[in-house]
């Protein structure tokens, strides 16, 4: 009996491509080079199922093309470079990877909280160039983390962990999200619901943790911007795209907020030059999941996704159908 056929698209481990021949006959791209639109339906278009990432769009132009297709397994939590409608109206699966990168991607929304408000990044590069002289007084005054408001937007698992990890550091944590949590996980968290008003206004570190949609797109504009402390710094580790980039760059420069710690850029990997030019801003190439073991287990789940999706029709992180 004939196999069914998979598409890798980007490079992946070992393991992840283990996992899928132990079912599959598996075309793999280990050279990583991102396959353009003509590319990813020729190579798909006589392919079961799909291993893909956030560069790869999964269209109705595509869809289109691949007649055999069944399953497309995202290695991510997000899933916007999908689009669900077309695959559930051609019975096309589509999963994500939940869960696996909670705790990881916590973390580093920490990392970009402590280096954006001590900025480390900024102290570090002026220190490489050869800049210092010696202890100063004044040297590099950042913002307190310890003892400030933090505000979530968007209180899934990954908003949650965050606020766990705020403990710590002594803070408030207000929370903004489309559903209001039940008093047992707010207790947990240590955080009280907020209309996003008075989420804008009371924070003193807002930080992004909602999924990119149509909903969400600019969900930070210069409006919402503008209802920020002066003194406010903003995180996002979400998506590209749920800020306005031009208007948090001008924000910025004319420091109607006092910083941002970015992970996520719209039309990455290309970046507003303009970013490159501000110093109170930490910039991250969307690495915030990206500890090996994370990366690993994203990518393991994504091949059990695929494996489950075409023997049994039941992936367990089905999104669609
Ligand atoms: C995700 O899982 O959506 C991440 O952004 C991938 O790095």
């Amino acid at each position: 009996m004939n196999r069914p056929k998979v598409l890798v698209t980007r490079e992946v481990f070992q393991e992840t491509l283990d996992t899928l021949a132990r079912h599959f006959d598996v075309a793999d791209n280990q050279s990583d080079r991102i396959l353009n639109p003509e590319e990813l339906a020729c190579a798909l278009a006589d392919k079961d199922g799909a291993l893909t990432v956030l560069t790869d769009r999964i269209d109705a132009p595509l869809l289109e093309r691949c007649p055999r297709l069944k399953a497309v397994c995202n290695i991510a939590v997000g899933y916007n470079n999908i689009d669900l409608k077309t695959c559930r109206a051609r019975g096309v699966m589509a999963t994500n990877t939940p869960g696996v990168l909670d705790d990881s991607t916590a973390d580093f929304t920490w990392a970009l909280i402590l280096a954006t408000a001590r900025r480390v990044t900024e102290a570090e590069a002026w220190l490489r160039a050869g800049q210092w002289r010696g202890w100063k007084l004044k040297q590099f005054l950042g913002t307190d983390v310890h003892h400030a408001t933090l505000g979530i937007l968007g209180m899934g698992r990954i908003g949650q962990a965050v606020a766990r990890r705020a403990r710590g550091f002594d803070m408030t944590v207000l929370y903004h999200n489309t559903r209001r949590l039940s008093a047992e996980v707010e207790k947990s968290c240590r955080a009280a619901y907020v209309s996003m008003d008075e989420l804008l206004a009371r924070a003193d570190i807002l930080i992004l943790h909602m999924p990119y949609s149509p909903a969400t797109h600019h969900i930070v504009d210069a409006t919402r911007l503008a209802r920020m402390k002066p003194g406010a710094l903003l995180i996002n580790a979400a998506r590209g795209g749920v800020v306005d980039d031009a208007a948090l760059i001008d924000a910025l420069k004319r420091g109607a907020i006092a910083g941002a710690g970015l992970d996520v850029f719209e039309n990455e990997p290309v970046l507003n030059p303009e970013f490159l030019k501000l110093t109170n801003v930490v910039l991250t190439p969307h690495i915030a999941s990206s500890s090996e073991t994370t990366r690993r287990n994203m990518a393991l789940l994504a091949a059990e996704n695929l494996v489950a999706a075409l023997t049994t029709g039941k992936p367990p992180n089905l999104l669609n159908l």
